[in-house]
């Protein structure tokens, strides 16, 4: 007969503590709309939708039964080959949520399969283009793009990388746009920053844009503690690939679905990238699925640079899985028939001035919004970063409330459904608890 500690040490949990959780396992049982319910029978306010992802809230009946019906009608197809109904209809939905013109679709399973396939989809396509010399890849500092050799390449968490090699050669970085003493307690895109756009062209005169294929970018970065992007430093990135035949790539696995008050932020912000990369949202979250928006005409150059056979030898068993294209189809459903990306929006405002009321409170170094998102900065403790987020992420768990923290930073992102009253909670909670953290 094993101890109790032993039933949890088979799992090796990820980007987790291992040692500190195991010492003191805090489990969540089940969940219904805004809120989870924990072992120990409490209920928890989702301040996160999960990890970025719940934006209907939780466990909607409407997609629980779609994917009920897959998994008893048709549990698994090959997509390779064959085909059967449910990917392609979502193909065609989802297509229609993007921006003007990205509305070839390739399905993944996560947000690190997403980045990756948009990398070697944009490498083939300069090739298809007769640019073959094209194969740099340029991410940012402070980027996440999930934990793929390709995201983590591209990515810029220094954590993320170390262990991990080399990573793939030709690969370059933008300076992240972070800047606390410029931009502080910036309500939405902070004035400062536009400029660092242009490091872009630094690399371009650096290695030559003949050798670059694509430049990969969060329009705002989440995970690495919601990093708003500059007023105008999207469209100069924008204006910089345009000038040099670079792919430009929006990762949006946080950002699509409605998190900043459109299906996407391309939208939301009027800038178009050539490839969109999606998780998270699409399905809810209850099945893992994501996806890849392609540029109509840079898919057909790829189609089109094949005179037979297979164009693109690249996918996964599960790519559009049945269950998980029938969540994604009842969550778009859901999603279109509550308006929630116009809940966003609307709800942004009330968001920001709750958010921002943090402002004075004790290690309060920054808080930033946008949509239904807020990061809020605490001053590093001497001599043990990162410990007073952990604290205070703890001290909000065992007070009934889910957030995030990443680094010094407070993340929040409720699902879409948030009422005003609940916004209330989480802020008037935080702003209790942060003064019982040293
Ligand atoms: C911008 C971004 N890209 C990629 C990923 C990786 O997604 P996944 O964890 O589903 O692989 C994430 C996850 O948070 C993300 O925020």
């Amino acid at each position: 007969m094993r101890g109790d500690n032993d039933q949890l040490a088979s799992f090796w949990m990820p980007f987790t503590a291992n040692r500190s959780y195991k010492a003191h396992p805090r489990q969540l049982v089940s969940a219904s709309g805004m809120y989870y319910r924990s072992s120990d029978g409490r209920t928890i306010l989702d301040g996160t939708a999960g990890l970025w992802c719940s934006n209907a809230g939780h466990c909607r009946p409407e997609i629980a039964e779609a994917i009920a019906n897959a998994a008893a009608t048709l549990d698994f197809a090959p997509t390779f080959q064959l085909g059967h109904p449910l990917p392609f209809e979502l193909a065609q939905r989802v297509a229609a949520l993007m921006p003007e013109g990205l509305d070839r679709i390739f399905f993944t399973n996560s947000g690190s399969e997403s980045v990756d396939t948009a990398l070697k989809i944009a490498l083939a396509i300069q090739r298809a283009k007769g640019q073959g010399t094209r194969t740099r890849l340029i991410g940012r500092e402070r980027g996440y793009h999930g934990t793929g050799f390709g995201g983590i390449s591209v990515g810029g968490l220094v954590n993320n990388r170390r262990a991990f090699g080399g990573g793939l050669p030709g690969v370059d970085h933008l300076r992240h746009t972070h800047d606390i003493e410029r931009n502080a307690f910036t309500r939405g895109f902070p004035q400062h920053g536009a400029e660092l756009a242009d490091d872009l062209q630094r690399l371009v005169d650096l290695h030559g844009a003949e050798t670059i294929a694509a430049v990969i970018v969060e329009p705002m970065a989440g995970s690495t503690g919601v990093l708003v992007p500059p007023v105008g430093y999207l469209q100069r990135l924008r204006e910089i690939c345009d000038r040099h035949g670079i792919i430009l790539i929006f990762d949006e696995v946080i950002t699509a679905f409605g998190r900043v008050g459109a299906a996407t932020a391309a939208e939301a912000w009027g800038v178009t990238p050539d490839i969109i990369t999606m998780a998270k949202g699409l399905t809810n979250a209850a099945v893992p699925m994501g996806a890849v928006a392609v540029k109509r005409e840079l898919h057909d150059a790829v189609i089109d640079s094949v005179p037979g056979g297979i164009e693109l030898f690249h996918g996964y068993t599960y790519s559009g899985h049945p269950l998980a294209s029938a969540a994604g189809l009842a969550t778009l459903d859901l999603y279109a028939r509550e308006g929630l990306f116009d809940r966003a929006n609307d709800l942004a405002a009330y968001w920001e001035d709750a958010a921002h009321s943090l402002k004075g409170r004790r290690h309060v170094i920054d808080i930033r919004t946008i949509g239904l998102v807020a990061g809020i900065e605490l001053e590093p403790r001497a001599g043990a970063p990162t410990a007073r987020a952990m604290e205070l992420f703890h001290a909000c768990f065992d007070n009934g409330l889910l957030v995030r923290a990443t680094g010094d930073i407070i993340a929040l992102s409720p699902p879409l459904i948030v009422e005003k009253a609940q916004i209330d909670e989480m802020f008037g909670k935080l702003a209790e608890l942060i003064e019982t953290i040293d």
